[in-house]
This record gives structure tokens, C-alpha cells and sequence, in this order.
């Protein structure tokens, strides 16, 4: 009797141990299709957090070149005095703050850029260098439009034999997902929005820092001022 016990409680443990196992990857799978779920949810209504849009701001880098012919410094000014008369403080975190100049290094090219706005589903800045330079654009969870304002940006994608090329006043628009090599033959400045999804682009934009150049102090000032901007912006419900 004491024997027959004993042999059936390796048994039933057993049996337990399958059932727990069972339940707990049928929690596992619960959480990662609701998590599924709820993503594909916000990525439906994303656009509601949107505050700027891609055609005024095609016309504001047109107007910034007009203005200020030959001078990227009053081109700049003239986008940063526009947005912040147009958006109100309490819409929109706008940073005035035109001397924040950070390295970037991304895609095994380098240029430095000044965050204008950042938030989790948009972020304006502007991108370039006076020496030109050349890489890759990153696949991005966000809508990339690249206003140029002084230079010329270069760009294909596999399969193109011939480059595609946009001059100052022209918008290179890179849809979520696809990728291309890009070049600044020479120096070139631009007005850069992305709308989408911004958390998950940091990391491209951070890992030639963290891989290669181990520039510190870049590091710090770019998570810096993003989590800044980002938090301000999120104070004020601007997600
Ligand atoms: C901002 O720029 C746009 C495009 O040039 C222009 O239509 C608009 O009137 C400007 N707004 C202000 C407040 O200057």
C-alpha cells in the first residue's frame, strides 16, 4: 500500500509540473498578444499626436531659403521664430535654444544636429555638415521628410542605377520601413521630421556613438537634451 503511494507521487508532481509549464506559456502568449494587440491599436491613432505636417513645413524651409539666401544661421532662425509664433507653448514644446549643436553619428555617417522638438511621435531637427558625408539611412519606425536647405543630399536604393538628387527647396520623403545610402557630396544642411514612432529610432542614432567613436560627452548632451524635450513635451500632453 505504502509502496503503491509512493509510486504515484512522482506521478502527480509530474503531471503538475505540465500544467504549470502550460500555464505559464499561456500567460507568456496572453501578454505578448495583448502587447501586440495595444500596439497595433496606438499605431492606428498615432496621427492624433501629431502637430506638424510635412507640406507647411516643405513651405517654411522654401520660405527660409528665400529670406535668407547664402545664410544657413538666418535660415535657421527664420524656421525656429516661425514655429514658435505659429504653435503655442501650451500645444507644443518648441526649443529655442539654437546654439545645442551635437555631434551625430549614425549609419556610419557624421554631421552635428540641433533638436528643434522631440517627442514620442515626432521630432524636427536640423542635420548637416560643411564637409559633406556619406552612409546609411537607418530603417525607421517613423516617416523621415529631409527638407534641404543649403547642398544637395544624394540617395538610392538596390536596384536603382542612377542617383536621386535633391537640391535646396526639395524634400526627400523615406517611408517607414525602407532604407537607403545617402551622401552629402559636400557640405549640406536640412530641415529633418520624422513622424512615427521616435523611441525606437534612438538606438540607431546612438549606436555609432556607443561602437565607434565612444564620444562621451556627445552621448550624454543627445540623451540629454531628447529625454529633456521628450519629458517637456509629455508635461505639457504633447505625446
Ligand atoms: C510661417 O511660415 C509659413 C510658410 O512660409 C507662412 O505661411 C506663415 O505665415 C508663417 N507664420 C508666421 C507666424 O510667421
Amino acid at each position: 500500500m505504502a509502496a503503491t503511494k509512493k509510486a504515484q507521487k512522482p506521478q502527480q508532481t509530474k503531471n503538475d509540473g505540465t500544467s504549470s509549464c502550460l500555464m505559464k506559456w499561456a500567460t507568456r502568449l496572453t501578454v505578448l498578444l495583448l502587447f501586440v494587440a495595444t500596439f497595433g491599436w496606438l499605431d492606428t491613432i498615432k496621427h492624433r499626436w501629431y502637430v506638424f505636417d510635412p507640406t507647411s513645413l516643405h513651405e517654411l524651409a522654401q520660405a527660409a531659403i528665400a529670406a535668407s539666401p547664402d545664410d544657413t544661421a538666418g535660415m535657421i532662425s527664420h524656421i525656429v521664430t516661425n514655429l514658435t509664433a505659429t504653435y503655442p507653448s501650451t500645444q507644443i514644446r518648441i526649443n529655442r535654444d539654437s546654439s545645442e549643436w551635437v555631434f551625430n553619428n549614425a549609419g556610419g555617417a557624421m554631421g552635428a544636429m540641433y533638436i528643434i522638438h522631440a517627442s514620442i511621435t515626432e521630432y524636427l531637427i536640423i542635420f548637416g555638415t560643411p564637409l559633406g558625408t556619406e552612409g546609411h539611412t537607418g530603417l525607421h519606425s517613423a516617416d523621415d521628410y529631409f527638407n534641404i536647405l543649403v547642398g544637395e543630399q544624394w540617395a538610392f536604393a538596390p536596384g536603382a542605377l542612377e542617383m536621386e538628387r535633391y537640391p535646396p527647396g526639395s524634400v526627400h520623403h523615406l517611408p517607414r520601413g525602407t532604407a537607403k545610402q545617402y551622401k552629402m557630396h559636400e557640405g549640406c544642411f536640412a530641415l529633418e521630421y520624422a513622424r512615427g514612432w521616435i523611441p525606437p529610432m534612438l538606438p540607431f542614432g546612438l549606436a555609432d556613438t556607443i561602437t565607434s567613436t565612444l564620444d562621451i560627452p556627445t552621448f550624454y548632451h543627445t540623451a540629454r537634451i531628447t529625454g529633456r524635450e521628450m519629458l517637456k513635451n509629455l508635461l505639457i500632453g504633447k505625446i
